[in-house]
């Protein structure tokens, strides 16, 4: 009998069709309630899912059959790894496939802040026309501080340094030397805060990142620095980063990622004018959610057809 796939959340038609044509059973039930989940699981090989699916103890508990979770995506925060070990479920990702997709988008908000876009956008659509208010700067010649240089970071570092802007960066798993061939000056992060007229954040969130930016760190960076966080909600203190909006020491903020998603209504960012956001678009791009379809059906199908793990 041919291994069952449960496409449990929304793959692009391009990863169901190679899942099919790799001879797999392909179920596509997006959206089951958990309760539903968990009473299906049990007749499947391979769960794929995308971020919505919290692929829990307790499911897994249930995944009496499962060898394999795909997600496709890079985070595998909805996915307890821990019980998958426990289980002898491997979990695979797609770490390569949505990278451009999440350096476009921050750099959309870093130009977006630096111009005041959203806000300037709004205040057209209210009837105003306020030239003077939304005065902004130049990307061109000022410092970008990027904290972690991988699959994103350096994407991020080209198109900055092709912007004409100088760039310093915190790796530790980044040799000096492949750090000067992207082009970037390593340093200390104590020492990156200070440097940089704008910071982006590519971490995912760990115990060694969460709350990375607090209210100490806020104190160092540059008066009127901009600070962009596509990566993971929690490795920014959100409250402390509204008293720094609020008072005035930070220049504006983009964040696509939320500790709490979505933050709810009250959260202390939303009524700040120098904050803009987006609700975790950061891989929603059509390019990157065939791309990360098509790597995680290919690496499902190697391994349920062939033993073979591999992550693109
Ligand atoms: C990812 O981890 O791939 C991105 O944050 C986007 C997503 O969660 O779907």
């Amino acid at each position: 009998m041919a291994p069952r796939v449960l496409v449990a959340d929304d793959l692009s038609s391009e990863g169901v069709a190679l899942l099919q044509q790799a001879g797999l059973t392909v179920d596509v039930r997006v959206g089951l309630p958990p309760a539903e989940l968990e009473r299906v699981i049990g007749e499947y090989d391979a769960l794929a899912v995308r971020s919505a699916t919290q692929v829990t103890a307790r499911l897994l508990e249930r995944a009496t059959r499962l060898k394999v979770v795909g997600r496709a995506g890079v985070g595998v925060d909805n996915v307890d790894l821990e019980a998958a070990t426990r289980r002898g479920v491997v979990v695979m990702n797609t770490p390569g496939g949505s990278s451009t997709t999440v350096a476009e988008l921050t750099l959309a908000h870093m130009l977006a802040l630096a111009r005041h876009v959203a806000q300037a956008t709004a205040s057209v659509k209210a009837g105003r026309w306020e030239k003077k208010k939304f005065q902004g700067r130049e990307l061109a010649g000022k410092t970008l501080g990027v904290v972690g240089i991988g699959n994103i970071g350096s994407i991020v570092v080209a198109r900055c340094l092709a912007m004409k802007m100088r760039v310093v960066a915190y790796d530790p798993f980044i040799s000096a030397d492949a750090a000067a061939q992207l082009g970037v000056t390593q340093v200390a992060l104590e020492d990156l805060w200070p440097q940089a007229d704008v910071i982006s954040l590519h971490v995912p969130l760990t115990e060694q990142t969460r709350n990375l930016v607090d209210a100490a760190t806020l104190r160092r960076m540059k008066k009127g620095a901009l600070l962009v966080n596509c990566a993971r909600g929690g490795v920014i203190d959100e409250r402390a980063l509204a008293e720094a909006l609020a008072s005035g020491h930070l220049g504006g903020a983009a964040l696509d990622v939320f500790e709490k998603e979505p933050p709810p209504p009250d959260h202390p960012l939303l009524a700040l004018d120098g904050f803009i956001c987006t609700p975790h678009l950061g891989a929603s791009t059509e390019e990157a959610q065939a791309a990360v379809a098509v790597a995680i059906a290919q690496q499902l199908a190697a391994y349920l057809t062939r033993g073979e793990v591999k992550n693109a």
